[in-house]
């Protein structure tokens, strides 16, 4: 089921009330630039999912749950007024794909080892953001959630979370828990997940089994039963007996695999020292955030918190740090430097690329710097004034931003030549002043500096220099009469410079 607006829109009203606590929306379509491309379904029947949760849903922990053998895995609650705001960017170096907020933090990140079975979760209370943030994500994940069961605050004072099943009256009543799921259903959901507890009942009430069964016979897509850490999950082989004891399709474990994500895993639960040296290699491989990683990590020490090695990591304040803590400085040190080499020789290839591209633009290493020119002149307006005097169209400026680091780089095209500068700058505005530099300059035309006496006669001498050895060499009528107009303009300029200035 692609998503479409009609879902989101129905799924919001109709979710009135009560136990029910997330609808898993499943994306099995993707599309590109207006075609549909028909993927494996993401099928949700025995599987053995990583619930959603927040903090501890970051990639390095989709990543280790996927190793230790979860079938699918949700990445925390992200809230779709946060995701609407992001820009998707390719991560070449970590060779992710990032959603990137103005103020530059990745709020996700993902990558294509989890493409065919992560499922995006979000919190909305507005269907046409849901469907804004789920478009932003779809091909790049395998499914999205709505949020429908989260009872704390965050979440549910702005109309999401548990707040969507909001009438206390019919909270009790497993009728209308059933007659909900069933208009659920109806909207085209692929699976429903059930946390089978009330929503004010605390985690480490009992789950009521009873309910999800209830729920799991009366509807025909798979129900995902989910609750069990507390009472049931303990090791491996405790998942079956939840997944039995709620009638479910498959099971989603939360705290069980936060505080150990080897419950994943077939041939029992590893050691915690294990466990967390694997969290920690995909931290550092990912770029995780140090504080994310920390808190990840506090979680599965638990008890042990108030030994050395707990107290280390509470005070630890890098990735490094961390890494120290558990005689990982090695590991850091060296993934990091390739990283770092990944990531110069990136740069390194993507300048020399452009060289090789664009062998027909000419180029200098200038920036535009604004002290050096007299208020509100710019060789942009330079350079406009020149070419409607020769005659020529106006200037026509390309700017290209640098994915890696975001810088700007501007082509300024005039009859029919190209110029841009070798340096990159921070804005668009910045580049296309250096890229009118490297034409005027090029030309040897005035900027519009504020020294220009002395730098528009020595131009004025190479030019006149060039134009001697060109004529010379190639006797080529066209480039004979573009020199002659130049040098009639500067000459222009210098003399009465007041009458060539740009207004
Ligand atoms: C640290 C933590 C964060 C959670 N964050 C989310 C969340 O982002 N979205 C959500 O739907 N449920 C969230 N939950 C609820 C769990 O997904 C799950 O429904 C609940 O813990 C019961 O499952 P369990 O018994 O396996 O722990 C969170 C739970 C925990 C412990």
């Amino acid at each position: 089921m692609a998503v479409r607006k009609g879902n989101l829109d129905s799924i919001c009203p109709l979710a009135e009330r009560m136990f029910l606590s997330f609808v898993s929306l499943s994306v099995s379509e993707h599309t590109t630039k207006g075609m549909t491309v028909n993927t494996p379904a993401l099928c949700f029947r025995s599987k053995k999912i990583l619930a959603p949760m927040v903090r501890v849903g970051t990639l390095p922990m989709r990543l280790l749950a996927l190793d230790f053998g979860a079938d699918i895995v949700y990445c925390e609650e992200l809230i779709d007024i946060k995701m609407v705001q992001c820009k998707r960017v390719v991560n070449e170096v970590l060779e992710t794909v990032d959603f990137v907020a103005p103020n530059e933090r990745v709020v996700f990140r993902t990558c294509v080892r989890e493409k065919d079975c992560v499922v995006f979760q979000m919190g909305s209370a507005d269907a046409e953001r849901a469907l804004a943030v789920a478009k932003l994500v779809e091909n790049d994940v395998a499914g999205i959630d709505v949020n429908m069961g989260c009872p704390k605050e965050y979440s549910t004072k702005g109309g999401m979370g548990a707040a969507l099943l909001s009438d206390p009256d019919k909270i009790e009543c497993l009728e209308d828990t059933i007659s909900l799921v069933k208009r659920i259903e109806k909207t085209g959901v692929a699976a429903i997940a059930v946390h089978g507890r009330k929503k004010e009942e605390r985690p480490q009430h009992p789950v009521h089994c009873e309910v999800i069964k209830a729920i799991s016979e009366a509807v025909s897509v798979p129900v995902i039963a989910n609750g069990g850490s507390h009472d049931f999950i303990k090791e491996y082989t405790d998942i079956e007996a939840f997944q039995q004891a709620a009638g479910a399709s498959s099971v989603m474990i939360a705290r069980a695999a936060m505080w150990n994500p080897s419950i994943f895993r077939r041939e029992g639960l590893c050691s915690l020292k294990e466990v967390m040296q694997e969290y920690i290699k995909y931290a550092v491989r990912y770029d995780n955030h140090y504080t994310n990683t920390k808190y990840c990590l506090c979680q599965m020490l638990r008890e042990q918190l108030e030994t050395t090695e707990g107290k280390k990591l509470h005070a630890a304040q890098s990735t490094q740090e961390i890494c120290e803590v558990f005689e990982m400085g090695s590991f850091y040190e060296e993934t990091t430097a390739i990283l770092e080499a990944k990531a110069s020789l990136k740069a390194k290839t993507q300048d020399e690329d452009e060289q090789m591209e664009d062998t027909d633009v000419i180029k200098m290493a200038v920036r535009f710097d604004k002290r050096e020119y007299p208020p509100q002149i710019t060789p942009k307006m330079y350079l406009l004034e020149w070419c409607r005097k020769a005659k020529h169209p106006q200037p026509v400026y390309e700017t290209v931003q640098r994915p890696l680091d975001k810088l700007f780089c501007s082509v300024v095209t005039v009859a029919e030549q190209k110029y841009r500068s070798t340096l990159w700058d921070k804005s668009k505005k910045l580049a296309e002043q250096a890229a009118a530099i490297v034409c005027l300059r090029t030309l040897g035309l005035p900027e519009g500096k504020l020294n220009e006496g002395e730098n528009h006669l020595i131009n004025k001498r190479k030019r006149e220099n060039e134009e001697f050895l060109n004529n010379k060499e190639h006797e080529d009528d066209h480039l004979v009469e573009a020199s002659h107009k130049r040098a009639h303009f500067t000459e222009g300029a210098s003399d009465s410079s007041s009458s060539e200035v740009p207004q």
